[in-house]
């Protein structure tokens, strides 16, 4: 099982990205948060500067959108180069849909789920799916803590993508540190977000490669 660490640029210096994301040439893709004030109580920034970011990095980029009428927004995302664009389900009217435009458009499809969100009623968009993303906090803010509460739901979904074969993705995102990591890699996640626990780091990019190295010598296990 291949595992990729996604790091969280949200508690970086965001008026020095470009820098930030020098910073960490480990990472396999960098995690962009997206938010507006409505599907989520915060506020990051958008497509200008997501553009931005796009144009002055080679690194993938991995697009989380926490935004409302997500159907409208999501493919511009696309259109910009992402590399994989998240919506979450519960803000898309049409996630089918969405999802098969992401893909035309170049980019990996991906479905976010809130903690309380269950997965089962969408076990049959998986062929329609590039990645799952589980939310391990509620989303919004950076630094909080991981909520184990999610990790019966984190089996249960590594079980419905190991009867449908293949090779989606199965993400986590929220309070992934060097202590929750193992929790997740046993529970069957491969990939995994690190905002605070990478750019709290004194030395970002070792951290990357030690979350890595902890999650692949969990997975071995
Ligand atoms: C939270 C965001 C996360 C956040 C993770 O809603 O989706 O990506 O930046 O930050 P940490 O790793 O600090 O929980
Ligand atoms: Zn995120």
């Amino acid at each position: 099982m291949g595992i990729r660490i996604t790091p969280s640029i949200l508690n970086a210096d965001l008026a020095d990205l470009k820098h930030e994301i020098a910073r960490i040439p480990s990472a396999d893709l960098i995690h962009l948060d997206v938010m507006d004030n409505r599907f989520v109580p915060n506020l990051t920034f958008g497509l200008p500067m997501v553009e931005s970011i796009r144009a002055s990095t080679d690194q993938l980029l991995d697009i989380h959108l926490m935004i409302a009428e997500v159907d409208r927004w999501a493919p511009g995302y696309a259109e910009a180069g992402a590399e994989s664009v998240t919506f979450h389900v519960e803000a898309s009217d049409a996630p089918v849909r969405l999802a098969r435009e992401l893909r035309k458009l170049g980019s990996r499809a991906s479905m976010a789920l809130r903690p309380a969100t269950p997965i089962e009623p969408y076990a049959d968009l998986l062929p329609e799916l590039d990645m799952i993303l589980l939310m391990t906090v509620e989303p919004g803010f950076g630094g909080q803590s991981f909520l184990d509460v999610v990790l019966p739901k984190l089996r249960r979904t590594r079980a419905l993508l190991d009867a449908h074969g293949g090779d989606i993705w199965l993400q986590v995102d929220g309070g992934i540190s060097e202590s929750t990591i193992e929790r997740c890699v046993d529970a069957g996640a491969d990939t995994f977000v690190a905002g605070s626990a990478v750019f709290s780091a004194a030395d970002p990019d070792a951290m990357v490669r030690s979350l890595k190295a902890q999650a692949e010598a969990a997975g071995a296990r």
